[in-house]
């Protein structure tokens, strides 16, 4: 597949984790479990729905690994760093559905040509929705509410993309499902970390406690980093295991002034 024709899919399961880090598995959290079932009723129901919170809490994961299962060839992803004019969110779906030839110059052409081809039951997932204006938003709902479309749109992003939905009354009433991803509490970091990746398999409980508690609170990415200077750092000095020393030599890294 050309780098064009993966615009817009899901991605590869190798990038599923933080710096690609080696030997990571995907952990079957409650917050993962719940993401999954939330978007499998809404693929059901063809609705909207809302998964937010911090940065690093597991969203964009929770979402790809569940939409490779459930709707691996319908799901088309649309993703923003800053923010998307609506012209710009138009041309970001054309070429996320896949559509051939020329985007039209005339708006109600595009419009049209976007509403027809999503007569086709597609999933289209807003990552970093938080980067969309009120009027991208209505834009989104706009292709929804049209009754030929079969459209399902996941809304994943930092805590700004719930309140600009909340604040619409509009778009908060078609909203069917909303989860907030929160940080995972000490007793699942101590069942979930074990599991998802080989350094931490064997390691000392109280060792995971004292980094969860001084360095990575909870936040998953933050665990990821660690672990990825952690398996560096047990290649540079030959240790077989994560020991008190390595570990504060790794999130000491982290810290910003
Ligand atoms: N359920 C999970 N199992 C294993 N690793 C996870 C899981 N959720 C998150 N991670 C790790 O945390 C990193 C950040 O997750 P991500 O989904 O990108 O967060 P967010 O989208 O909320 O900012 C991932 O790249 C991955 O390494
Ligand atoms: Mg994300």
């Amino acid at each position: 597949m050309t780098t064009n024709q993966r615009r817009g899919r899901l991605p590869h399961e190798r990038d599923d984790h933080y710096m690609r880090l080696e030997g990571a598995q995907i952990v079957a959290t409650k917050a993962l479990l719940d993401v999954r079932e939330n978007i499998r009723l809404a693929i059901e129901a063809q609705a909207m729905v809302c998964i937010y919170g911090a940065t690093g809490h597991g969203k964009s994961l929770a979402v790809n690994a569940s939409l490779r299962d459930l709707a691996p060839q319908q799901t088309r992803r649309i993703q923003f760093r800053a923010r998307p004019t609506t012209p710009g969110l138009r041309l970001e779906l054309f070429h996320a559905l896949g559509l051939s030839g020329r985007p039209p110059h005339q708006n109600i052409e595009f419009d049209r040509m976007l509403r027809e081809a999503l007569e086709e039951p597609w999933v289209v997932v807003c990552d970093e929705a938080q980067w969309l204006s009120k009027l991208c938003f209505e834009y989104l709902r706009y292709l929804w509410d049209d009754a030929d479309t079969q459209l399902t749109i996941i809304f994943t992003g930092g805590n700004g993309c719930f309140q600009t939905l909340q604040s619409e009354p509009m778009l908060e009433s078609r909203v069917y499902a909303w989860q907030e991803l929160m940080r995972m509490r000490l007793a699942e970091v101590r069942t979930v970390i074990p599991a998802f990746h080989p350094i931490w398999a064997d390691a000392d409980p109280e060792l995971i406690k004292t980094c969860d508690l001084e360095a990575a609170h909870g936040n998953f990415r933050t665990w990821a980093k660690i672990t990825h200077h952690l398996v560096s750092g047990l290649k540079e000095t030959g240790h077989g295991t994560v020991d008190e020393d390595l570990l504060r030599w790794s999130y000491s890294k982290l810290r910003t002034r």
